[in-house]
């Protein structure tokens, strides 16, 4: 590990359908009901308190399977290479997915999730609620993909260019 490593917790691991990375969404909302379960580790269900008055969470975790990150990437849904953090590519240092998902129930342990985008046993790093007045922003610079208003975003699927 290098000097500028830090070490995180696995608190605990997302099941979904999804066991290869192609041709499955590519963000939550390609992802629409698709169901998921969090299996959070038992030492943390204390901090699940109150998380069932929330209607969406920020999932934060880990990109497993990507091996290699690489700086610049063509993005699914483009054809020209773009710098990696210009992206929501999974082939990025430190390999973290964010993916904002409904809560459908919560029992003990389990998080029954929809909308979910990452592959089957991603390792999970944090639970966040999700805040309308936190976190939307409105009349924001789109950069590239202020273009792809002609693409189908609820029905796009990945392909196997970052397997
Ligand atoms: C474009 S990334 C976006 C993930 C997240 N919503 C984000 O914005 O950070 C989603 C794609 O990454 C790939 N992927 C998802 N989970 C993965 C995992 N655990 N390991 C490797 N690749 C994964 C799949 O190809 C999926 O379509």
């Amino acid at each position: 590990m290098s000097e500028k490593s830090i070490n995180l917790d696995i608190i605990g691991s997302i099941k979904t359908p999804w066991v290869t990375p192609e041709n499955m969404p590519i963000q939550p909302t390609g992802a629409k009901t698709v169901k998921g379960t969090i299996v959070l580790n038992e030492n943390y269900v204390n901090g699940l308190k109150n998380l069932e008055e929330f209607s969406h969470i920020i999932l934060i975790y880990q990109l497993h399977l990507i091996k290699e990150p690489q700086l610049e990437v063509i993005p699914f849904m483009d054809t020209e290479p773009k710098g990696i953090f210009a992206t929501r590519s999974p082939k990025r240092p430190n390999k973290l997915g964010i993916s904002i998902v409904e809560i459908e129930r919560i029992d003990e342990n389990k998080i029954h999730i929809l909308d979910v985008d990452m592959m089957n046993n991603s390792p999970l790093l944090d639970i966040k609620p999700f805040f309308e007045d936190f976190d939307n922003r409105f009349n924001t610079k789109k950069g590239w993909l202020a273009k792809k208003t002609n693409i189908d975003k609820e029905n796009f699927k990945s392909d196997k260019r970052f397997k």
